[in-house]
């Protein structure tokens, strides 16, 4: 039977040769989308090199109280645009984006009442392609209420593909770890979805871009086949998708091709979809390293609720402070300095004050101390899920920071669904985190958001949204049940989840045996599962403007690979990414935003690994000392995680460095002009 479907659908939609067919390649020729109507139904489909990588895939849509806008379909009109223009990021992976495509636009009428019309635009580079649909005002088509879109994405193959579930184990939630197999075996999963095809030779990414009054797009899987994808918008409270009036336009669907994996990443597809920086003013955004009053949260030994273990006290602050001013980082994060962490701070959560700090901390003298050293505050505000008691404080607590001259905050959402019932990614909390960003900008704050809309390129519009969750972070290594982040879990993070946009993953843990009952005995005990070097690698591997040194400052002291924290640049011009398998290892290089200075992370899971690694990358004639923070001799993630064997060695653009990962191990180097 589905053997039958697929044949049956790919003889039925006969796309080529079609007279009303309409077809737009990339720049390069390579990726080309055709779209097409077939038996009243609009279809489009995707190729590469001419091969079929997506094969007739349906658009449409289903209303509450309106007949799906599916049927008796017809194409009436079409217009083109090329683009090739290139824009500078304020901060970033790179500094210089080059948005180059093709753009086919294709008018579509119903054929019969109610005679609704839609436009979608396709647009075609050469790193993938993308498009949306696009609602002019109209008489019979004026409020809606989506209830379900029906794009599918026919992959030409049953791909391999990597993905987290949308619905399980808990609802709305992208703190999971990954799982690999073909596409027939998905069920809901989130985006970005990243594919390979059958034939090994194009990488697919399935995404979404500039998702601004929409619900947040998951992926269900094939039903009636072995292969084909449908979107899966989250719902609000009553069921419905998406309200909206026309004009309207849908977020782009995005779907990024690349014949090796190592070229999915920068991933720039998304950003280059979004609209251009509205902020007036970007030099307030700083991208900065910092040290928090949080691990020991994590790890239990502080509190965020009141009591004698409350770390947000004044006298712990300065001490972060300190810390930071000593080693030349930019920020500091203090969580539980509000009234409302006492009892179930989950389901209590209209009980957050965001101005309200406990007696204990006194935030305007915090405030004061951290200017006086020239230290950013990051002010903490979890939320819990509890989005009308937080906009109601919003602009009266943004007002206090700017007076207090702090300019960021870490949002916090830990919830399944909000206090009014929707999804974690509904249109009710996509229009809310965006709400947060634009707040947050006019009042000079950028934001890091915690259990966050996944990311979809805003940071190109509001450029203060500086980086984000969404997805298992090192805290899970403090409490998870499981025993914490496997190995191989940021070799699988860096081609999924990282090719959405920067991650607040918050690096740097130095003790890394620790568990919250003393030293691990066990193998389930949650504890980091990587060795120290492995933690200075991440610093390079992902990415984020804001990277923070996680540990508490006493387990920095006395530790030479502490060094590479306090170097590591965070603002980049150039990123490559030298090797990498999903799963199994990734070496990236990132030059500094402005400077000469390269730093290569090369990460491993739980196989140990030699890699041949040449500096090609660097700048032909010059010399160059590489430091380099190894694992030592004997090293692995399970029983002997801690040495590190630093070494400091004169390269060139010739050199190739024989890179020697242990098992669940890293490597970390500073390439720097020689003296
Ligand atoms: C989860 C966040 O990811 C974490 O960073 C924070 O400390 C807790 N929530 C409390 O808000």
């Amino acid at each position: 039977m589905k053997i039958c479907g697929v044949t049956l659908l790919a003889v039925i939609i006969p796309f080529s040769g079609a007279t009303s067919q309409l077809r737009v390649a990339s720049p390069d020729g390579r990726n080309v989308v055709m779209v097409d109507t077939h038996d009243g139904k609009l279809y489009y489909l995707v190729q590469r090199d001419g091969r079929p990588l997506l094969t007739p895939s349906l658009l449409g849509f289903e209303f509450r109280g309106a007949p799906a806008l599916r049927d008796g379909l017809r194409i009436v009109d079409s217009s083109r645009d090329a683009v090739d223009e290139t824009w500078t990021q304020p901060w970033g992976e790179v500094s210089r984006i080059r948005d180059h495509h093709n753009e086919l636009k294709v008018s579509v009428t119903e054929t019969g009442p109610p005679d609704r019309k839609f436009t979608v635009a396709v647009r075609a580079f050469n790193d993938g392609v993308a498009f949306r649909y696009e609602f002019p005002a109209q008489a019979n088509l004026g409020d809606f209420a989506i209830t379900d879109e029906l794009t599918e994405f026919a992959m030409a193959d049953n791909a391999r593909a990597w993905w987290i579930a949308s619905n399980r184990p808990r609802l709305d939630r992208s703190e999971q770890l990954w799982s690999e197999g073909p596409v027939s075996t998905l069920d809901s999963v989130q985006t970005p979805l990243t594919m390979e095809a059958r034939d090994g030779k194009t990488f697919v990414v399935i995404h979404e871009a500039n998702l601004v009054d929409y619900a947040k797009m998951n992926i269900r899987g094939p039903r009636m086949d072995n292969r084909t994808l449908h979107a899966d918008l989250a719902p609000m409270a009553d069921g419905v998708k998406v309200r909206g009036h026309t004009p309207f336009v849908t977020p782009w669907r995005t779907i990024q091709l690349a014949d090796r994996v190592t070229d999915l990443a920068p991933s720039v597809l998304g950003l280059n979809l979004n609209p251009p920086n509205v902020l007036p003013a970007t030099d307030w955004i700083k991208p900065l390293k910092y040290v928090g009053i949080w691990w020991g949260m994590h790890i239990g030994t502080m509190s965020w609720s009141s009591g004698p273990k409350h770390g947000a006290t004044t006298a712990n602050a300065k001490r972060y402070i300190d810390f930071a001013a000593a080693n030349g980082f930019g920020g500091v994060l203090v969580e539980g300095w509000n009234t409302g962490w006492d009892g179930d701070w989950i389901a209590n959560r209209d009980a957050f004050s965001f101005t309200q700090p406990y007696p204990d901390y006194d935030l305007r003298e915090v405030a004061r101390y951290a200017q006086s050293k020239g230290i950013r505050l990051i002010v903490h505000n979890e939320t819990s899920g509890g989005i009308q008691n937080y906009e109601r404080q919003m602009d009266s607590a943004f007002a206090l920071y700017r007076s207090l001259g702090i300019h960021a905050i870490k949002t916090g959402y830990v919830t399944d669904l909000t206090s009014e019932g929707h999804s974690h990614y509904s249109q009710f909390m996509v229009q809310h985190y965006r709400r947060v960003i634009a707040t947050a900008a006019q009042y000079g704050i950028a934001v890091d958001a915690h259990e966050p809309m996944h990311d979809t390129g805003e940071r190109r519009t509001y450029p203060n949204m500086l980086s984000r969750e969404g997805a298992r972070g090192q805290e899970y290594n403090a409490w998870s049940g499981d025993g914490g982040n496997p190995p191989e879990h940021e070799t699988i993070l860096f081609f999924t989840r990282l090719l959405d946009g920067p991650m607040d993953f918050t690096p740097g843990i130095f003790d890394i045996l620790r568990t919250k009952t003393g030293p691990a005995r066990r193998n389930d005990e949650p504890r980091v599962r990587t060795t120290l070097a492995k933690q200075l690698a991440l610093y390079v591997v992902i990415y984020s403007p804001v990277q923070m040194a996680a540990d508490l400052p006493e387990n920095y002291d006395h530790q030479p690979a502490f060094q590479f924290i306090r170097d590591v640049a965070g603002d980049w011009d150039t990123t490559r990414v030298l090797a990498g398998r999903i799963g199994d290892y990734v070496v990236g290089a990132r030059r500094e935003r402005g400077g000469p200075t390269w730093f290569v992370g090369a990460i491993t899971d739980e196989q140990g690994r030699t890699l041949d690694v040449p500096l090609s990358f660097l700048t032909p004639g010059r010399r160059y000392v590489a430091d380099v923070y190894a694992d030592g001799p004997g090293a692995n993630w399970m029983d002997n995680p801690l040495p590190v064997a630093i070494s400091h060695r004169p390269v060139t653009s010739a050199t190739r460095l024989r890179v020697v990962l242990a098992p669940g191990g890293g490597q970390a180097i500073r390439i720097h002009p020689a003296p």
